[in-house]
């Protein structure tokens, strides 16, 4: 296989393309072939020897893929072969195949193409985990984002809008400063031409700053500090600028505020759960059309030293990518995403844990015609008249024929299988229900949905995951329910 080398420590300039072995995954690795490998600020400091983690040569840089799974070693459980996954693999993406540790990679959601599912997490992960588990932003607090048109600084313009946000975009030019305008960037500054402290005193009539997200630190960091609103939260994200600022303690003091350091990567490690709702979040956030990482420009792998060339040169807004495999990228993404747009796609039975205690959808309406109740009542001998002899019931307080409260009850196998869908799961088994209540009948002719509500999911025997989903069931053009009930279900 061919991958882009990195032989002897130094600048993009010296990695070199080549043909290669290719890896073969140890026992608790996947090996995945590369549709896509996107380029992070660490992958410059990486090849110069000057980042945390220190590979030994010779190595592909590259932390970020996209692609689907050639191989799987023996004791990797929950991945399997020919999956759609994004993985965070540290360095050796800038190649055609990669092995990367199972605990590093995640399913790629059927709707995301393998461009964006090298994009996504990296960036919005880090921005996302900064700006809701390290700063709490609320909505109508004013967020400052310095190297705004950067990776991580554009995801954080772009969370901190949906998030509910006021954006002021810092960065050193005109034209960057375009694109954070339209990622939803309130203010803009360009802090190579323009005073950041007088132009933050201006935006925010002299309160400051609440929440700064600094990816860059250097000279701007001092500034920033300063200009902070009392009880402000200054993320320390990074180090793009090169010097790590050294401040005085008495700001925070002065300021009432915080100095936070953020470390997504560690994060992801510590709490696995929260990172994982997160994760969650983000990709709805992607289905729902909310959010869409800029992609800056796409490079061939034999051309990927460029786009760390680029990086290094503060010339990449949003985020480089390289395409690993060009016939795996040019896929078609829509064919797959239209059936299921309106089901929620749980990747396997961990994903569904993330969901306990929220609404994990609902069923599109369905009209319950004289045919079905007919049906039912013979299908169960439940042949009263109020079911199935529309002029009797026409005189009766209801003016019509209605539904069996049953009926609606034994709706609900149909119902879920319409609400959500688990990929890599072997077979479901609607078993049961508990603490069933008929509220209001339902009357001949109306259209009757469900609302699924995640109760509980347990671990059952053999694998399985045990779920309890509240079902409450609504007629069109009336808000109260109909009946609800709690549903039990297993799936292996
Ligand atoms: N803490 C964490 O968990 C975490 C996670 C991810 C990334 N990071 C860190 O965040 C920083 C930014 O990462 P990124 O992927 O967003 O990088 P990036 O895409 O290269 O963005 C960095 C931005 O910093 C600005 N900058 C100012 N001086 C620079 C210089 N001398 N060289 C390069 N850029 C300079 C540039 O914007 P202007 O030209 O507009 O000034 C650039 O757009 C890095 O230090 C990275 O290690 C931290």
């Amino acid at each position: 296989m061919k991958a882009l080398l990195c032989t002897e420590f130094g600048p993009a300039e010296k990695l070199i393309f080549k043909e290669i072995n290719a890896p073969e995954p140890k026992e608790n690795e996947v090996l995945i072939k590369v549709a896509a490998c996107s380029a992070n600020f660490p992958d410059t400091l990486i090849i110069e020897n000057k980042y945390q983690f220190k590979p030994e040569l010779p190595f592909s840089p590259g932390g970020e893929v996209a692609g689907v799974i050639l191989k799987i070693g023996e004791n990797v459980k929950k991945l399997s072969i020919g999956q759609r996954v994004f993985a965070l693999c540290g360095w050796g993406g800038f190649s055609e195949e990669v092995c990367v540790g199972a605990d590093r990679v995640f399913p790629l959601p059927d709707y995301m193409d393998f461009v964006t599912g090298a994009s996504l997490m990296y960036n919005f992960g880090t921005s996302y985990h900064a700006l809701k588990n390290r700063a709490h932003l609320q909505k109508g607090e004013t967020l400052l984002v310095l190297g705004a048109a950067g990776g991580v600084g554009l995801a954080a313009v772009e969370l901190g809008k949906l998030m509910g946000a006021n954006i002021i975009a810092a960065a050193s030019t005109d034209e960057k400063l375009a694109i954070c305008k339209e990622k939803g960037a309130d203010f803009l500054v360009n802090y190579e031409k323009e005073d950041l402290r007088e132009k933050i005193k201006e935006y925010t009539r002299g309160k400051g700053i609440d929440v700064v997200y600094d990816p860059v630190g250097d000279k701007y960091a001092e500034p920033t500090l300063r200009s902070m609103a009392w009880n402000g939260r200054y993320l320390v994200v990074g180090f793009a600028g090169g010097e790590i600022p050294k401040l005085p303690f008495n700001l925070a003091l002065l300021k009432g505020c915080s100095v936070l350091g953020v470390f997504w990567g560690q994060f992801s490690k510590l709490q696995p759960k929260e990172n994982f709702e997160n994760i969650l979040e983000l990709a709805n956030w992607f289905k729902e059309g909310k959010l869409k990482p800029h992609i800056f420009k796409k490079y061939s792998l034999p051309d990927s030293a460029q786009a760390l060339v680029d990086l290094r040169e503060r010339k990449v807004v949003g985020k480089a990518v390289v395409i690993c495999d060009e016939k795996l990228t040019n896929v078609p993404i829509t064919k797959i995403i239209e059936p299921e747009k309106s089901k929620r796609i749980y990747q396997n039975l961990e994903e569904i844990k993330a969901s306990v205690g929220k609404i994990i959808g609902e069923s599109p309406w369905l009209e319950i015609s004289q045919d079905i109740i007919d049906g039912f009542a013979k299908a169960t001998f439940d042949e009263q008249w109020i079911h199935v002899n529309p002029e009797k019931a026409a005189l009766s307080p209801f003016g019509s024929t209605i539904a069996h409260g049953l009926l609606t009850l034994s709706l609900s196998p149909k119902f879920m299988f319409d609400i959500y869908e688990v990929k890599n799961s072997k077979m479901g088994i609607n078993y049961g229900s508990d603490k069933v209540r008929f509220l209001q009948p339902i009357k001949v002719n109306s259209k009757v949905k469900m609302v699924a509500k995640l109760l509980e999911a347990t671990e059952a025997p053999n694998n399985g995951l045990k779920m309890k989903i509240e079902g409450t069931y609504f007629v069109e053009n009336n808000p109260k329910p109909v009946c609800v009930a709690e549903l039990l279900s297993v799936i292996y």
